[in-house]
């Protein structure tokens, strides 16, 4: 299992922690099991899948679901946080594929949760590049409470031109950090205080990631709620236009 001190100590230090001992063999099977199917479903295209969508599978597995439940309130336990029992995990199931990858690559944001956990499942394995790497800036902005923060940082850094800067390294690229994901481990960053996105992807291949998010920073703000469903609605419409 995960040493939360050390953990905590690296988040701080390293942006992010990566560990080969909470994900078994069994649950990577299971998990591309799931993305096999989906994709096929979805003819070999981009799906986002979230929430109650996953409800009836092997990420909603007790036993599966239970280790980063321990491990989130360990977390949260640890640094004090407020609440956070009355909080649930997100469970996002992202699996790029096909024309949209080049659209999903460099896509920097901020997530709404405090923690992210990201487990790879299908990592495309080309030599050089083209593999859909990790990009983060580490801990970028400090934790607020105010929503307008929150709201003008967003705006600041989650549109065109900010991505071209970024993307091109000409801004804050002493900041930039690029993790190879290698399926079987998990990595864990503060994905609301991280800036990140993931490289180019090859579109004949497959780049998968189940991603679960805790801690929701906004949790009683109906206006983060209504993004929220804005963007799920969203990704239906992509999930009906694939099986067309
Ligand atoms: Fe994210």
């Amino acid at each position: 299992m995960v040493n939360i001190s050390d953990c905590i100590k690296k988040l701080h230090k390293d942006g992010y922690y990566s560990s080969n001992k909470i994900l078994t063999k069994k649950d990577l099977n299971a998990l591309r099991k799931l993305v096999q199917i989906n994709l096929k479903k979805n003819n070999n295209s981009y799906f986002f899948l979230a929430d109650k969508k996953l409800n009836k599978t092997y990420i909603n597995n007790k036993i599966f679901i239970k280790k980063f439940e321990n491990l989130f309130d360990k977390l949260s336990t640890n640094l004090k946080l407020k609440n956070y029992k009355k909080q649930k995990i997100y469970k996002v199931l992202r699996v790029i594929a096909g024309n949209r990858s080049k659209k999903e690559s460099y896509r920097y944001h901020f997530d709404a949760h405090l923690f992210t956990v990201l487990i790879p499942i299908f990592i495309p394995k080309n030599k050089t590049k083209n593999n859909g790497d990790l990009i983060i800036y580490p801990n970028f902005r400090k934790l607020t409470n105010i929503l307008i923060i929150n709201i003008i940082q967003k705006l600041l850094f989650q549109n065109r031109i900010a991505k071209f800067l970024l993307k091109n390294k000409i801004i804050f690229n002493n900041k930039e950090k690029i993790l190879k994901l290698k399926p079987g481990n998990i990595y864990i960053f503060y994905g609301y205080r991280t800036l990140h996105g993931n490289k180019d992807i090859d579109p004949n291949q497959v780049r998968a990631t189940l991603l679960l998010h805790f801690y929701d920073i906004f949790n009683e703000s109906n206006l983060v709620k209504l993004n929220r469903n804005l963007r799920l609605k969203n990704e239906e419409k992509i999930i009906k236009n694939n099986k067309k």
